[in-house]
């Protein structure tokens, strides 16, 4: 089975059908919460719900399509980072995520996104990575700025948020970039 420390007593693992109840007891919890910027949770109403997210999230991991992994802190499920399917092609990918609000302020996310860009330039050998966030949610686009990628400009209602189409922000890693960002520090590989 894959885990993978992001911080003391925080690591990632692929989800499992086991754990779909966990999942979405965390979803009913943070729906509120969650719903402001994922367009998904009017959507997921069940456990079902989650169960066929966690089988589609198994079979891009089996396809060599991208991953999305659970995170747990303390043994608690915490939330999810994962990426969208991999454009092989254009050897690029986006990665998205999101954090049980209890757990937020702790640097979770950036940890999980900085141990899945690296992924993504040391194993897939991609050259591109991209987060997108909806302009306005500043806590999420505080990590890929944190994470020093580059703000590439703005997606005119690239998102439908709970009946509204809003801007999107785009941002950037390149693969030399992190390879010049990461000279002097230390990133567990491993996913
Ligand atoms: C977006 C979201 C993941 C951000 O959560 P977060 O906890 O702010 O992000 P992180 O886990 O990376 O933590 C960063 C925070 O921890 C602090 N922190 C503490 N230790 C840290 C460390 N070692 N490294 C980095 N940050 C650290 C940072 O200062 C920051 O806090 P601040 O916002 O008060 O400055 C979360 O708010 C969320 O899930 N929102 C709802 C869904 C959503 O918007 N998803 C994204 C859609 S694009």
């Amino acid at each position: 089975m894959f885990r993978l420390t992001i911080q003391d007593g925080v690591y990632l693992t692929l989800m499992e059908d086991r754990h779909a109840d966990v999942i979405f007891d965390a979803v009913e919890r943070d729906r509120a919460y969650l719903r402001e910027w994922l367009p998904w949770v009017d959507l997921s109403t069940g456990v079902d719900d989650v169960m066929k997210f966690i089988r589609r999230s198994l079979e891009q991991f089996a396809n060599n399509e991208g991953l999305a992994a659970g995170i747990w802190c303390g043994g608690e499920f915490a939330g999810t980072v994962g990426t969208h399917k991999i454009d092989w092609v254009n050897r690029k990918v986006e990665i998205g995520y999101w954090l049980a609000s209890k757990f937020q302020g702790r640097g979770i996310i950036t940890a999980g996104c900085r141990a899945l860009t690296h992924h993504a330039f040391s194993e897939w050998k991609l050259n591109r990575v991209e987060i997108h966030c909806a302009v306005g949610n500043e806590k999420s686009c505080a990590i890929p700025k944190r994470l020093g990628y580059q703000f590439e400009g703005v997606l005119r209602e690239g998102q439908l948020l709970n009946g509204k189409y809003v801007d999107t922000d785009v941002y950037s890693m390149l693969a030399g970039e992190w390879q010049r960002a990461l000279k002097g520090q230390h990133v567990e590989s491993g996913l």
